[in-house]
C-alpha cells in the first residue's frame, strides 16, 4: 500500500495543529484508512486526546528514535481499529537538544520510519511541534505532504514567513517532494466580520501566490475542547456537528492529492522561496487594515 505521510505545521503556537491532526487521523480512521497519528510534540497533546498519556511512559517517540525500537513496539492502539497513535512525550525535547548537532539529525524520523511495518498504514499525520527547531525540522523531512493550519485571526501569520523559509531549505536539501496541501483556515466563525474578511483576503492572497487555501473551513466550536478533556474523538464524541463533518470534509478534500511520495510540484505553484516578501509586503499592509476596521 501507498503510505502518504502529511505534517500539519505552523510555528505559531495554538493554532490548531493538534486538533487538526487529531480530528483529520479520526475521520481517515472513519472512512476505514488505516491511519497512523505520530505525536512529534513533547507536549503530547494529542496523545492526551486518546486518554494514551500513561502508557505513552512507556511507549513513546523519543525512545523508539533513542535506540531505535520497531515501529510496532511502541504503537499505542486506539478504539478505533483503523487509529494507531505513537505517542509524544517529554523525552522529546531532550532528545532534540541533544541530536541538534549531530550529523544527520534532520533524517533521524524518516530512517525510523523506513520499515517494513510502515506500509500497512495508508496516511500517517505528524502532528508537530509550534517552532522550527529539530523536532520540527524532523517532521518535515520525514513528511511527504504539508498542511498549514491558521486561525482567521492576524496575529497567525506572524512567523510563517520564517517556517514557509525553513521548509524552503528542507526541500532543497533534504526532502524535494514535500508538497503544500494548502492552509486550512480553523476556528472559524461566519457571525465574525474580521474573520469573513480575513477569509476573502486569504483566499485572493493565496491566488495570487498560487498557493492552495482549502475550501473546507473548520468553524470554531466548544467540541473541540470538550472532546479533548473527555478523550475522545469528535467523530465518536458529537458525529453530527458541522465542526466534525467540516473535518471530515477536509479528509475528502485532501484524499484526491495524496499518492504517496510525489516527485515534482503541480504546474503553477511557485517556489516557497518566492513567497516570504510578498507575505510580508501584502500583510503588513492589509492586516493593518483589517486591524483598523475591527476597532471600528
Ligand atoms: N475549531 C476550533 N474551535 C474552537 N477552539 C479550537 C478549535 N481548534 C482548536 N481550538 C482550541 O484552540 C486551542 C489551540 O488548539 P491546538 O492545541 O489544536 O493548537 P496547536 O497549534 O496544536 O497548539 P500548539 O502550537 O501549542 O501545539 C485549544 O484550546 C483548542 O481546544
Ligand atoms: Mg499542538
Amino acid at each position: 500500500m501507498k503510505t502518504s505521510i502529511i505534517a500539519i505545521a505552523n510555528q505559531k503556537g495554538g493554532v490548531g495543529k493538534t486538533a487538526t491532526s487529531v480530528n483529520l487521523a479520526s475521520s481517515y480512521a472513519h472512512l476505514k484508512r488505516k491511519t497512523l497519528l505520530i505525536d512529534c510534540d513533547y507536549q503530547g497533546n494529542a496523545t492526551a486526546n486518546f486518554g494514551l498519556k500513561k502508557q505513552s511512559k512507556y511507549k513513546n517517540l523519543s525512545t523508539a528514535l533513542r535506540v531505535d525500537l520497531p515501529l510496532n513496539e511502541v504503537i499505542l492502539k486506539t478504539s478505533n481499529e483503523y487509529l494507531d497513535v505513537i505517542a509524544g512525550d517529554m523525552g522529546l525535547s531532550k532528545l532534540s537538544r541533544e541530536k541538534i548537532l549531530e550529523p544527520g539529525s534532520y533524517n533521524l524520523l524518516k530512517n525510523w520510519l523506513d520499515c517494513e511495518s510502515i506500509k500497512e498504514y495508508e496516511i500517517i499525520i505528524i502532528d508537530t511541534h509550534p517552532s522550527l527547531d529539530l523536532l520540527f525540522q524532523m517532521s518535515m523531512t520525514a513528511a511527504h505532504y504539508y498542511l498549514v493550519p491558521v486561525f482567521a485571526e492576524a496575529d497567525p501569520f506572524d512567523g510563517l514567513q520564517y517556517m514557509l523559509e525553513e521548509v524552503s531549505l528542507i526541500k532543497k536539501s533534504l526532502n524535494p517532494p514535500l508538497f503544500l496541501l494548502g492552509i486550512v483556515i480553523t476556528k472559524y466563525n461566519t457571525k465574525n466580520a474580521t474573520h469573513r474578511k480575513f477569509h476573502e483576503y486569504l483566499q485572493k492572497y493565496m491566488d495570487e501566490v498560487k498557493i492552495t487555501l482549502l475550501k473546507t473551513v473548520i468553524p470554531e466550536s466548544t467540541a473541540i475542547a470538550s472532546s479533548s478533556g473527555a478523550q475522545r474523538a469528535l467523530i465518536s464524541h458529537h458525529p453530527k456537528l458541522p465542526v466534525t463533518q467540516a473535518y471530515l470534509e477536509l479528509a475528502h478534500e485532501l484524499l484526491p492529492e495524496l499518492r504517496g511520495v510525489r516527485q515534482g510540484r503541480r504546474q503553477g505553484t511557485p517556489t516557497i522561496s518566492e513567497m516570504p516578501e510578498e507575505i510580508d509586503k501584502l500583510f503588513d499592509f492589509e492586516v493593518q487594515e483589517l486591524e483598523e476596521e475591527a476597532v471600528l
